[in-house]
């Protein structure tokens, strides 16, 4: 019976590279006497070896392992969970299948990319951004579904690109410009001209506008509209609504709290809110308890109540909470950190490093902002952080970077803005220090200024992966903006008289 010996016991003698599926014929198969001859290689353990068709993927011997290579087989052995559940399930079968994706990524480099000097690939720092400025030129027209997300494709190579360490001032005027085109007129920004708005589009405009900064950008801003669109938004129950008539969830409650604190616009909803009618007055109204049911059993947070625990909506939620007010006091409020701590911490996959988004899922690049960024408040709330930023770096050096630039889900995937963007946020959230002082004068105002308290406090002083080539720029750890980015923006509307 033809088998395959899994590359990780066969990288004990080779360096392995994986070949291209061979249109099979039993006569191109590999002889069952040349791979039973192998198994001779292998340390005792069925678990090393597989079943496979003949028409699987085969190896290509391409020498012998580097000390590097040997390095990190050792480091992913010894975090390799020893036990395994019985029986396989479709969950446990696709992470089985992932990781074995993966794994070579993290032994070796098949990318052939510059090493650091920890064996690890170097930072694509140039590859990234060419990937990232050319998702800010033209689309070819099988993108016209996506344009709705604009916004968010402009937001996110210009976070990419500023991270990266790249001057975006060429593109202030573009952006302002087709965010001008995008508003709406009753307030809110949609995906472009005439588009209904949205609190998504909203906030990935703001976002976007913030971080290319300036007069002219921060003017293009109607906030007095802003402020009747997201009155409109607001639920009698507390939350926030993502569009006029359209789902209530989390992301809600942060998008709306963001750019109602960027903006510096009145915490009290404006006379024509439909909220006003149930007796609420203010954007912060029943908004911590609507924030705390969506903790769900597991620890962790869900779009809405009743929902599954999701780590974009867990950074979603406790951003919100940080925003109303010193994270020390709104989370401990709000949430059950115990519980949330040990959701977090869960999300952390073993061997690979980087963080899945919920229970029995996969690991993805993406989640290294969307948890990874959770550390930071939570950390303000509780003083403890339980999290393994080194491994959580190997996995985006090692697994996430596209061999052409961008970063991406997990090894096999193509690359994407969203993918890049928060890969590299999750970057910096690893290698820097961001502490919430009570003692910081904020930016100004007692309007939402919790997110102003913020300072950053150096690097990340435990075991490092990383060199300095591949260190990424700080950001702010609830705007996910350039550090001092949204403090500006804030600054400019707290020096205007009203709107
Ligand atoms: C599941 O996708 C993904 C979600 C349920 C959440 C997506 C939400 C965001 C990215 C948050 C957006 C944030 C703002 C600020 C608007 P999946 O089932 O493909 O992935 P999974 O298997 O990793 O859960
Ligand atoms: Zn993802």
């Amino acid at each position: 019976m033809p088998v395959r010996v899994s590359l990780r016991a066969r990288h004990r003698n080779m360096r392995m590279k994986k070949m291209a599926a061979p249109k099979s014929s039993s006569a191109e198969a590999p002889s069952a006497e040349a791979l039973s001859s192998r198994l001779e290689e292998l340390p005792v353990g069925s678990d090393r070896i597989e079943e496979l068709s003949d028409t699987e993927n085969e190896y290509e011997d391409i020498g012998t392992i580097t000390q590097a290579e040997q390095a990190h087989i050792d480091y992913l052995e010894s975090v390799t969970i020893p036990i395994r559940d019985e029986p396989e399930t479709e969950s446990s079968k696709a992470q089985r299948e992932a990781f074995e994706d993966i794994r070579p990524f993290l032994e070796g480099n098949p990318n052939d990319f510059p090493l650091n000097i920890f064996g690890l690939p170097k930072l694509q720092r140039e590859k990234h951004a060419a990937f990232l400025k050319s998702a800010l030129g033209d689309y070819p027209s099988k993108f016209a579904p996506m344009d709705a997300a604009r916004p968010w494709l402009l937001y996110w190579s210009l976070q990419g690109l500023t991270a990266l360490g790249c001057d975006i001032s060429e593109y202030r005027e573009q952006v302002t410009h087709t965010f001008s085109m995008a508003a709406y007129p009753t307030g809110g920004y949609g995906g472009g001209y005439g588009q209904y708005p949205h609190l998504a589009a909203t906030y990935a405009a703001v976002l976007s506008l913030t971080i290319v900064g300036g007069t002219d950008a921060y003017e293009s801003i109607n906030r007095r509209a802003m402020w009747h669109f997201l009155g409109q938004m607001k639920q009698p129950d507390g939350g926030f609504t993502m569009a006029p008539g359209g789902e209530e969830d989390i992301r809600g409650a942060y998008c709306g709290l963001v750019v109602l604190s960027l903006l510096n616009l009145p915490l009290s909803l404006p006379p024509d809110a439909p909220a006003r009618k149930h007796g609420l007055t203010t954007f912060l109204d029943k908004l911590g308890a609507w924030v705390s049911s969506c903790q769900t059993f597991e620890g962790g947070l869900s779009a809405a109540p009743g929902n599954e625990a999701h780590g974009a909506y867990a950074f979603c939620g406790l951003a919100c909470l940080s925003i109303m007010g010193p994270p020390k006091a709104t989370l401990p409020k709000h949430i059950d950190l115990p519980r949330l701590i040990h959701w977090m911490s869960y999300r952390q996959c073993a061997p690979e490093g980087g963080y899945n988004g919920r229970t029995n899922k996969l690991v993805d690049g993406c989640y290294s902002h969307w948890i990874g960024g959770c550390w930071a408040l939570a950390e303000a709330a509780t003083g403890r952080a339980l999290w393994n930023r080194p491994a959580l770096g190997r996995y985006i050096l090692a697994a996430a970077q596209f061999e052409d630039g961008g970063l991406v889900d997990k090894p096999g995937k193509r690359p994407d803005g969203y993918h890049s963007c928060y890969n590299i946020a999750g970057l910096s959230h690893v290698q820097h220090n961001y502490v919430y002082d009570e003692a910081e004068s904020g930016a100004g105002s007692v309007l939402l200024d919790a997110p102003w308290r913020w300072k950053t406090q150096g690097r990340y002083q435990g075991d490092v992966l990383w060199g300095e080539d591949d260190v990424v720029g700080q950001v702010h750890p609830i705007f996910v903006t350039p550090w001092g980015a949204a403090e500006e923006c804030r600054k400019y509307f707290e020096a205007k008289e009203g709107f």
